[in-house]
């Protein structure tokens, strides 16, 4: 007989405090603040000048993430929202084009899309829950350009599919690593097969400085073209006044520059890394290993199970119905555990609540980009309907953060409440 649930006034399965998910976040100490405290002492908070002799901090982050991911050049910008317009821009994607996205991502990744003046067109996932191939190649027109590839929720895209597509169909391909840095694929680190690789360094994300983002590409030009539209002021070309070196090389950008008290947090974050991604993952596999078997639910499968990041946990259930009532019940347990789509708020990770993009909202009436002369083929239509099978996956799952401050008694208790509302409610 299944034992009586909390929800129905039986006793709690975890009865340990949970954490929140600010991996990095929660670490924050002496490391940090010794280096933090060095770029105050030495008053060098502008990573291009300032009084002589400092290294800068952003640049030696810079050089510790190049070399652990194994890209030839990392940038540092302000938000990964940044390392995106930046990526799409030194990839000359611009007005007239498409460029493919995942109905499943935070809308940052779309929006980076319009901000460079293209058109997104959205694709649907497959039970991975990141970019499912087969729908890429029914998307692709003589319009597409590139295709931003997300690795949602820590787990790798199928990279060697995303990348024979984008070889036979020329398209230049960005990875959006917002949510996977660490993770990989068959043993490389994700962010170093496109053309670039974006992270964000948020405050929810692995590690923090509370804002922070990062492209990496193993192509000089991009490299360069990157620095031009990250930095209007040019301050990073050796001889700010020169000509340009090449056709493409100087044109107006932006300012996306990283602040040296950023740089200096995420050089001490970025210690951190292995240890937080070995106690998620240890954490993931404790919880994992405990129910695998469970009748009614199935673990979200994976491209490459050791590439996973560990950050979260998530099922699906059979029925969309059945995804509230698991979700309440495993609460009651002393879980935080919540759907996607019935957490209460509507989840702008999810294409149909992307009501700018939906309604083609534009900051002015002329329409830029999905109106643009430029664009040559059919207008490109959205509606909330419109991936249905991202919206089948999205609604029978079941979604756990694993923050890496849990205890390994703490996952065993996880899996034995999943254990336990599963017999009632799977
Ligand atoms: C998948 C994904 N892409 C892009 C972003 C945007 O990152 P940022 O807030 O650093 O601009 C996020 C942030 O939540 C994200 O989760």
């Amino acid at each position: 007989m299944s034992e009586k649930l909390a929800i129905n006034g039986g006793p709690k399965a975890k009865t340990t405090p949970n954490f929140p998910m600010y991996p990095g976040g929660l670490e924050i100490g002496d490391e940090e603040k010794k280096q933090v405290l060095e770029v105050l002492d030495n008053k060098y908070l502008f990573r291009y000048y300032g009084p002589a002799g400092c290294p800068s901090k952003v640049k030696q982050f810079e050089e510790a993430f190049a070399q652990k991911v194994g890209a030839k050049y990392a940038l540092a910008v302000n938000s990964c929202t940044s390392a995106l317009i930046s990526a799409l821009v030194a990839c000359g994607v611009g007005p007239g084009d498409e460029v493919l996205v995942t109905g499943y991502t935070f809308f940052a990744s779309c929006a980076a899309i319009v901000a460079a003046k293209a058109v997104p067109v959205i694709c649907e996932i497959n039970e991975t829950l990141t970019m499912d191939p087969d729908d890429i190649e029914k998307k692709i027109t003589p319009y597409t350009k590139a295709m931003v590839v997300v690795h949602m929720r820590g787990v790798p895209c199928d990279m060697d599919r995303i990348m024979a597509i984008a070889e036979k169909h020329h398209l230049r391909v960005i990875e959006d690593v917002a949510q996977a840095l660490g993770g990989t694929y068959k043993g490389k680190y994700l962010g170093t097969f496109g053309d670039c690789g974006c992270y964000s360094f948020q405050y929810h994300k692995i590690i923090t400085a509370g804002e922070g983002g990062m492209v990496v590409t193993n192509d000089q030009r991009l490299y360069d073209r990157c620095m031009g539209y990250h930095d209007t002021a040019a301050c990073w070309r050796p001889d700010r006044f020169a000509e340009q070196r090449y056709e493409g090389e100087l044109f107006c950008g932006v300012n996306f520059r990283m602040s040296e008290l950023t740089g200096a947090v995420l050089l001490a974050q970025f210690s951190r890394l292995d240890n937080l991604l070995s106690l998620m993952r240890r954490n993931q596999k404790i919880i994992i290993d405990g129910i695998k078997d469970t009748k009614g639910i199935k673990v979200r499968p994976r491209n490459d199970d050791a590439g996973d990041t560990g950050i979260c946990l998530m099922f699906f259930l059979d029925s969309k119905e059945k995804v509230q009532p698991f979700v309440e019940a495993l609460k009651a347990e002393g879980v935080n555990a919540a759907g996607v789509f019935n957490s209460g708020i509507p989840d702008w990770h999810i294409y149909s609540h992307w009501k700018h993009v939906i309604g083609k909202k534009t900051p002015t009436d002329e329409g830029c980009p999905y109106s643009c002369p430029y664009h040559r083929g059919p207008q490109v239509d959205y509606d909330p309907k419109m991936c249905p099978k991202t919206l089948d996956y999205l609604g029978r799952v079941v979604h756990l953060d694993i923050p890496p401050q849990m205890s390994e008694e703490d996952c065993r208790m996880i899996a034995d409440a999943i254990n336990k509302v599963a017999a009632v409610l799977a």
